[in-house]
């Protein structure tokens, strides 16, 4: 048992889905794994372990945001031994090119500051996700048929942004959507060695202002939470 993580020693896999929503982290497991087994509620906060094609996988919410996943994440892989943490989340496309319900794979994650910010001081850190799952992502994607793009990201610290200015020059550089947690988990990667992708859905989108209705988001999820079991254990 962690501060933030019930589970007991072994629990959690060495392969971690995270999805902010820990109600996602419900569905998903109960859709997609068997042998379920809830091994953390802590704060609600919920995680489970069970079976995906013989493999072990863990899914657990990250909470909204990068101060919330660092915690959670620094837990994984320090007190449990998480080797591979893939994030599978909803973003808002920047490009005219990308659409609600396409996914988006992260290569990199632009952004204004991290929780990492103290350690790196002046220096630009450049968070970019594991070369090998980020191709086994794009490559399960393509064989499922699902509209992709694999490109940059940004990892915002606001949901209600005040800097059309700042989303003009994301999206004038090609950044292709905005979340909220990527660029932590691709730095605690580094700093540990570990394996991370960011795999998205496109839920809403800041050039059009459309938004994906509550009906569609589930069968959206689904393909992503599949693209990212397959790059797990490709
Ligand atoms: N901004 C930040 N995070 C998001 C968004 C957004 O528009 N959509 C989904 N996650």
């Amino acid at each position: 048992m962690t501060v933030h993580i019930g589970a007991q020693p072994g629990d959690i896999a060495e392969t971690v889905l995270l999805p902010g929503d820990p109600y996602r982290a419900k569905w998903a497991a109960d859709t997609f794994l068997t042998d379920v087994k809830l091994v953390n509620e802590v704060r609600g906060m919920l995680g489970f372990t069970g079976m995906w094609k013989g493999n072990r996988v863990t899914i657990h919410g990250s909470g909204m945001g990068m101060p919330s996943l660092s915690i959670y994440v620094n837990e994984l892989i320090k007190d449990y031994g998480a080797k591979t943490l893939i994030r599978i989340g909803s973003c808002g496309g920047m490009q005219d090119s990308v659409k609600v319900r396409d996914v988006i794979v992260a290569m990199t994650a632009t952004t204004l500051s991290t929780p990492s910010r103290g350690i790196f001081k002046e220096m630009n850190f450049a968070p970019c996700a594991d070369y090998g799952l980020l191709r086994a992502a794009a490559d399960a994607a393509q064989a499922k048929g699902t509209a992709t793009h694999v490109g940059g990201i940004y990892s915002s610290d606001v949901f209600y942004d005040e800097r059309p200015d700042l989303t003009e020059q994301m999206t004038r550089h090609g950044i292709l959507g905005v979340e909220m947690e990527a660029a932590e988990l691709y730095n605690l990667a580094a700093r540990h060695g570990r394996r991370a992708l960011a795999v998205l859905t496109v839920s809403d989108h800041l050039l059009t202002g459309e938004a994906l209705p509550s009906e569609d988001r589930e069968k959206t999820f689904g393909d992503m939470v599949e693209i990212a079991l397959e790059a797990a254990f490709a």
